[in-house]
């Protein structure tokens, strides 16, 4: 039925006095800030900054324990002194006697990845060069395989401060490559590949409950191509120095210890591996959580064939990694999807669009068995349903409650510009489950304060850290004006302010802060500065002159913050 003229007229002058009530009111404010509650009491969050420094909030400072080419009194095979790699990433801490008593925390050994070499500061090629497309020789690809890997060095704090211990007792000091040490791989595809010389692209990790590390192989596929679209480090200039990519995109589990010889784990899977998160389950079955870091890649999870014995040694106890189930996960449905090769998976993989796409890329591309399926996990998960995710970086797991957190950098492609973190529940809060639920924790953006979050920590008291990576050519510009450098923000995950974050520290020009880590006694936060300056055209005028200032060349270096209460 029409309405009456005069419920028309009514309804004409509600229109137009809600017209001019909108005309009336101020502007959108942006951004629209969703924040409920206060900053924890232990820090006053600090401002975005573009400083080419280290911002913490008042009341706490900041040293530089080790960095880039810092020499650690240890031999490589050929008898050379051994230096601090480039671009530190993920750290791990461990008192001295953590095979004993585990009460040494003043003397500690860490593990430091090295993530990726920045070739204008570690073999002098520079930007331009390669935009000409001059070849590397191949002391400039052997000075970056000697730049990547990892690092074990002892640190001692000595009257509140944190230096390296002096080399004549570091007896634990030691460097990984891509040159040394050949490294043997475990589980289903051992058979088919044996061993890989060294390791690269150790981007973050893990630790185990036997106190040993998982340092994860994440851009393996950045090192023996050229392109002028992308960047590649070249190193196949030189034939016999490209890499063999089947041995690279793994899990590497290495103990600092010195007892144990490390191990690629291939029951673990191969993808652009982020970290590992590591738990027990009630059974006594060790599981552990993976992202994959790449647009529109997955979340994994293995969980042990065998549980862990009481009493075991540490040789028994790493046996867990080596035969397990591996999972994808499949957010739509809430479950987890076994990545295992049967008459039923090999139809629905053999048959898959990302099946054909590969053997078109490759003829000799195959899938015939699960060591197959392993060395290209990306396509059984995908090929079984797993949900593409916005680059999925570190996964942490709740130290209270046992829910798994996890970092989505961003996706571009999917106008993702600012990321988010997620948080899944298993079934019956057992980490050995099929099933899950998830829920988005923290979207970033303006509103939130934080952008692209990446490595991810937890505190004793349950407080989410969180490490922001923005691209260095799209920092301070555009959408990503408002966050200033990359930073450090804390999130609480209970109370009123659960899921807000607040600043706690600014790093220094075109740098990621990664790998932070609490030290076993809480009182110091170790954390990698990696890339500062990165976007440097010339050795002689860097974009960042971080940690030395003045006119020197930018160092990838690993800081310790002190002023928590212990
Ligand atoms: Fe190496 Fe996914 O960061
Ligand atoms: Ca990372
Ligand atoms: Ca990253």
């Amino acid at each position: 039925m029409l309405p009456s003229r005069r419920a028309f007229l009514t309804y004409l002058g509600v229109g137009c006095y809600a017209t001019r009530l909108a005309q009336a009111l101020p502007a959108a404010e942006f951004p629209l800030r969703r924040r409920r509650g206060q900053a924890p009491a232990f820090f006053e969050p600090i401002a975005p900054s573009n400083a080419d420094e280290v911002v913490v909030p008042k009341g706490y400072r900041v040293e530089v324990v080790v960095s880039w080419g810092d020499p650690l009194g240890s031999k490589a095979p050929d008898g050379s002194a051994e230096r601090f790699g480039f671009n530190n990433d993920f750290v791990a801490a461990f008192p001295l006697d953590a095979l004993g008593e585990g009460k040494k925390t003043e003397e500690l050994v860490l593990w430091v990845n090295h993530e990726y070499p920045n070739p204008l500061f570690v073999s002098g090629y520079s930007p331009l060069e390669y935009a000409l497309g001059k070849k590397k020789t191949a002391a400039q690809i052997q000075a970056e395989r000697l730049a990547v890997g990892g690092s074990i060095v002892q640190v001692t704090r000595t009257k509140g401060h944190w230096t390296l211990t002096p080399a004549t007792t570091a007896k634990l000091n030691r460097r990984f490559t891509a040159n040394y040490p050949e490294i043997l791989l475990s589980g289903p595809a051992a058979e088919l590949l044996k061993s890989a010389t060294g390791t690269l692209a150790n981007c973050s990790g893990g630790t185990t409950p036997w106190h040993t590390v998982l340092s994860c192989e994440e851009n393996y596929a950045d090192y023996n191509g050229y392109d002028t679209q992308e960047y590649f480090f070249r190193w196949a200039d030189v034939p016999e120095l490209a890499i063999d990519e089947t041995r690279y995109g793994w899990v590497v589990e290495i103990d600092p210890f010195g007892q144990l010889p490390p191990l690629k784990h291939t029951a673990l899977g191969r993808f652009k591996h982020e970290n590992a998160a590591v738990t027990i389950g009630p059974s006594g079955r060790l599981v552990v959580y993976m992202g994959d870091d790449e647009v529109d890649q997955h979340l994994y999870k293995f969980v042990s064939a065998q549980p862990i014995k009481k009493n075991a040694s540490r040789a028994e106890q790493r046996q867990a990694l080596q035969a397990g189930t591996l999972y994808a996960a499949d957010l739509g449905k809430g479950k987890w999807v076994p990545l295992v090769w049967n008459d039923k998976t090999k139809k629905t993989i053999t048959s898959s669009k990302p099946y054909a796409d590969a053997k078109k890329l490759d003829p000799a591309f195959q899938i015939t068995n699960q060591a197959e399926l392993l060395i290209h996990t990306r396509i059984a998960a995908r090929a079984l349903g797993a949900t593409p995710l916005d680059r999925c970086e570190d996964c942490e797991i709740h130290p209270k409650d046992g829910s798994v957190y996890v970092a989505l950098t961003n996706n571009t492609r999917h106008g993702n510009l600012f990321g988010h973190i997620v948080r899944l529940c298993e079934a019956g809060d057992n980490p050995e489950a099929t099933e899950f639920q998830y829920e988005v924790f923290l979207a970033g953006g303006p509103q939130s304060g934080l952008a692209c979050p990446d490595n991810l920590a937890f505190d004793r008291d349950g407080n989410l850290w969180v490490v922001c990576d923005m691209s260095s050519d799209k920092m301070g510009k555009g959408a990503y004006k408002p966050f200033g450098n990359n930073g450090l923000f804390v999130v609480p995950t209970a109370g009123e302010s659960a899921g807000d974050a607040f600043q706690f520290a600014s790093g220094p020009v075109q740098c990621e802060l990664t790998g932070p880590c609490f030290s076993p006694d809480g009182s110091t936060l170790f954390l990698s500065v990696q890339h500062p300056g990165e976007l440097s055209l010339t050795q002689a005028n860097p974009t960042s002159h971080w940690p030395e200032g003045g006119k020197a060349m930018p160092r990838p270096a690993v800081i310790a913050i002190q002023g928590f209460k212990a």
